[in-house]
């Protein structure tokens, strides 16, 4: 059977569950696909560290570059991180024309125009299943199973790490920074977890997504990020009684020829697909005009999910290189363009808005009054029995659809109110339209 030798650079959280899961499934792996995987090389920086796999010494280094060079390695598996030292063992890895794994979704979303050109100069692969929803074969649904498809939106619940500490809040009532606590010392965050809280890592996601589904490129700077750092336990609760959801999430949607691409958090109805799924779940909903809805779920970080996809990837590029075929199967359109995101403020939606008012009579007539001067008509209002800051009450109104843009202007007024006690919270109520 034809071997195809695996230079692995990075041997972390996910560089010792491809090891792992290359030394169990490894024969099961050459039954399916004909070939087998050989471990040639490992590279990292500390070769001391316990990874909780065995390896042979002697495929150890500290050299990531003489990994990328040796002969015997047939496929470079990129899995260090980061947007800086990875994009210089990558570039290097298709200069001479080895095919690349990765599951690294902030260098494909800050620098993937590069790298794609890259692999499609030398006429080699990026293949990246593990960078998108980790373990959930998304990339292959859209590159493979919907080929034949226009996709008209994507919704994701995309980290799991705001998944986790979005269940647990409203689930169990612990305030934000608790949950966050609870997330890190049950390994499903990192001890800087900015990234995942501020929604970086989903935007990155979403970056990859819009990239597969529209074929275009989209600079990070020109989305809107909003994240779950210091998400009200308050807001879930009301939120709750209301019959919605708090979920981060992103939205991928083609516009005319624009893409509506952003992460924030959402309020989606308590019956809604995407509203059980909790815990350290992902879950993406595809709407494509053939098939209609498909919606795909399972665990998007983590040690085993990611290198399963990881590995998934290695054994296509396996059986490619082991039959000889010239056939590019990296998943990404024959090109990127540069894309235009569609204006924040013209989208169109309902709102969840909580103002902190004072229990006075003539209050809720002056705000409907700049509501209603900026277009926005209210579906329902309650004075809630929450807690009493000083002389002010949570007052949430629940808004019919108007354009972000207006309800922006419309807090923008409300707010510079002297008689205003704290600036108003504002939750996107999420309809799937
Ligand atoms: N963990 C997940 O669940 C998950 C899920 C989806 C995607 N990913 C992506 O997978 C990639 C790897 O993540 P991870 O969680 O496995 O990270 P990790 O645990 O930090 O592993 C990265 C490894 O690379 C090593 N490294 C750093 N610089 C190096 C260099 N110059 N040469 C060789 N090795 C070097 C690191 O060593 P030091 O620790 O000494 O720096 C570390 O052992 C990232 O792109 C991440 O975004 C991770």
């Amino acid at each position: 059977m034809r071997e195809i030798g695996i230079g692995l650079l990075g041997f972390g959280t996910v560089g010792a569950g491809v090891v792992e899961c290359i030394q169990k499934n490894g024969n099961l792996i050459a039954e399916r696909a004909g070939v087998r995987l050989v471990l040639r090389k490992i590279a990292d920086v500390d070769l001391k560290r316990n990874r909780g796999v065995k390896v042979d010494r002697s495929i150890l280094t500290n050299d990531a570059m003489s990994v990328i060079a040796d002969p015997a390695v047939d496929i470079v598996v990129e899995l260090v991180g980061g947007t800086t030292i990875a994009r210089t063992f990558m570039l290097e890895a298709l200069r001479l024309g080895k095919p690349v794994v990765t599951a690294n979704k902030a260098l494909l979303a800050k620098c993937g125009k590069e790298v794609f050109a890259a692999a499609d100069k030398n006429g080699t692969d990026v293949c990246f299943e593990a960078a998108v929803a980790g373990g959930i074969p998304l990339i292959r649904a859209l590159s493979r199973g919907l080929v034949a498809d226009n996709i008209e939106s994507m919704h994701g619940i995309l980290n799991g790490t705001c998944n986790y500490i979005l269940t647990k809040m409203s689930g169990e009532g612990v305030p934000f920074y608790e949950a966050l606590q609870e997330a890190q010392a049950a390994g499903f965050a990192e001890a800087n977890p900015g990234l995942d809280i501020d929604g970086h890592d989903t935007a990155h996601k979403a970056v990859i997504l819009a990239l597969l589904a529209y074929g275009v490129g989209i600079p990070l700077s020109a989305m809107r990020i909003e994240g779950i750092r210091g998400l009200a336990r308050e807001d879930i609760e009301h939120a709750r009684k209301l019959g919605y959801c708090v979920k981060l999430l992103a939205s991928v949607r083609r516009i005319g020829n624009e893409v509506d691409l952003r992460v924030s958090p959402v309020l989606i109805q308590a019956g809604h697909m995407l509203a059980s799924v909790n815990g350290v779940f992902n879950a993406v909903l595809v709407r494509s005009d053939v098939v209609g809805e498909t919606l795909y779920y399972g665990k998007g970080a983590g040690r085993r999910p990611t290198a399963s996809a990881v590995v998934s990837d290695i054994v296509d590029l396996a059986r490619k290189l082991a039959t000889g075929s010239t056939d590019r199967i990296s998943p990404f359109p024959r090109s990127i363009k540069t894309g235009k995101v569609h204006d924040p403020r013209q989208i169109v939606s309902r709102y969840y808005l909580r103002m902190s008012l004072p229990d006075k009579p003539g209050v809720l007539g002056r705000i409907c009054a700049v509501l209603g001067r900026n277009g926005i008509s209210i579906a329902s209002v309650r004075q809630t029995d929450g807690v009493k800051t000083g002389r002010h009450v949570p007052v949430v109104f629940v808004t019919h659809s108007a354009k972000e843009g207006s309800v922006d202007a419309a807090l923008r007024q409300i707010d510079a109110m002297k008689m205003v006690g704290s600036r108003t919270i504002r939750i996107r109520i999420e309809d799937f339209e």
